[in-house]
C-alpha cells in the first residue's frame, strides 16, 4: 500500500473463489470479476484508496491509490481481507465466494475407480457476515444479490442478516445482466427498503451509480476519515 496516497479506504471483494479438490481440480462458478473491478475504477476516478481483494479472473487495473491482492480460496479472501476491516471506510462484497468448500483436500491427484464418488463439503467462512459483526456505526457495506427468485425478498432479508447498509440486487431473469456479460441491470436498496432501479447500462455505469450510493451514505454518516 502506497502509504503517502489520501482518501477513504475501500475494501473490495470480487471475482470468483476456487476451492480446491486435489492439487489439480477446484470447484468455483462463473464470475468473471467486471462488476468489482468497474465499482474500484469509479472508487479511484473519486479520489479513494482502494484495495481490491481479487479471486482469479482474467483482468487488470492498475492505479497509484489501488492495492490488488490475489486469493484463490474463500479461507484466502477472508485472511487477506480481515486487516482491513477496521481501517476501511466502505466495504464492497462484490465476489462470488463459494458457499461450500470440500471438507477435505486430497494431497496426491485423485484417482479414477469407482463409477461413483461423492464429495464431502463443509461450509466456507462468510466475509460478509464476518464484517458485518464488527461494523461501526461509520462504516458503510454495500454488498450483492444474485437472485433467481422472489429476488427483492430475499435481497432485502440478506441486507439485514448481513449488516448491509446498501444490497445490490441483479436478477439472473434480467437478459444482458450479470455473469460474464459487459452490462448490467442493478437495484440499489437501502436499510428503508428505498428501491433504486436503473436500466440495462455497462458495468462502468452501474459500478459508478453504485459508489456514487455508497459515498453519499458515507458522507452522512461522519466526516469521511482521511486514510494515511
Ligand atoms: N458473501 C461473502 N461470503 C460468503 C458468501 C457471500 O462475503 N461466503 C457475500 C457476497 O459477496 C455478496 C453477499 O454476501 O455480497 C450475498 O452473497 P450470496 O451468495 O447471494 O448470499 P448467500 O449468503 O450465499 O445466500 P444464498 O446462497 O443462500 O442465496
Amino acid at each position: 500500500m502506497n502509504t503517502t496516497t489520501k482518501g477513504p479506504l475501500v475494501l473490495i471483494t470480487v471475482g470468483p473463489t476456487r476451492e480446491a479438490i486435489d492439487p489439480v481440480r477446484y470447484i468455483s462458478n462463473h464470475s468473471s470479476g467486471k462488476m468489482g473491478y468497474a465499482i474500484a475504477s469509479a472508487f479511484l476516478e473519486q479520489g479513494c484508496t482502494v484495495v481490491l481483494v481479487s479471486g482469479p479472473v482474467g483482468l487488470a487495473l492498475a492505479h497509484p491509490n489501488l492495492s490488488i491482492i490475489h486469493v484463490q480460496s474463500a479461507d484466502e479472501m477472508f485472511a487477506a481481507s480481515q486487516p482491513y476491516f477496521q481501517s476501511a471506510q466502505i466495504v464492497v462484497f462484490a465476489a462470488a465466494v463459494a458457499d461450500y468448500k470440500p471438507a477435505e483436500i486430497f494431497t496426491y491427484k485423485m484417482k479414477k475407480s469407482a463409477s461413483e464418488f461423492e464429495l464431502k463439503m463443509v461450509k466456507n467462512v462468510d466475509i460478509a457476515c464476518e464484517f458485518g459483526q464488527v461494523k461501526r456505526n461509520d462504516q458503510i457495506a454495500v454488498g450483492f444479490a444474485l437472485e433467481t427468485n422472489n429476488e427483492e425478498q430475499n435481497a432485502v432479508h440478506k441486507l439485514y442478516k448481513k449488516n448491509f447498509d446498501l444490497i445490490v440486487l441483479n436478477s439472473t431473469q434480467d437478459s444482458g445482466a450479470t455473469f460474464g456479460f459487459d452490462t448490467n441491470k442493478i437495484t440499489i436498496i437501502n436499510k428503508d427498503v428505498v428501491f433504486q432501479s436503473f436500466p440495462l447500462q455497462s458495468k462502468q455505469e452501474a459500478g459508478r451509480d453504485i459508489t456514487k450510493a455508497a459515498l453519499r451514505l458515507a458522507t452522512n454518516h461522519t466526516p469521511i476519515a482521511q486514510h494515511h
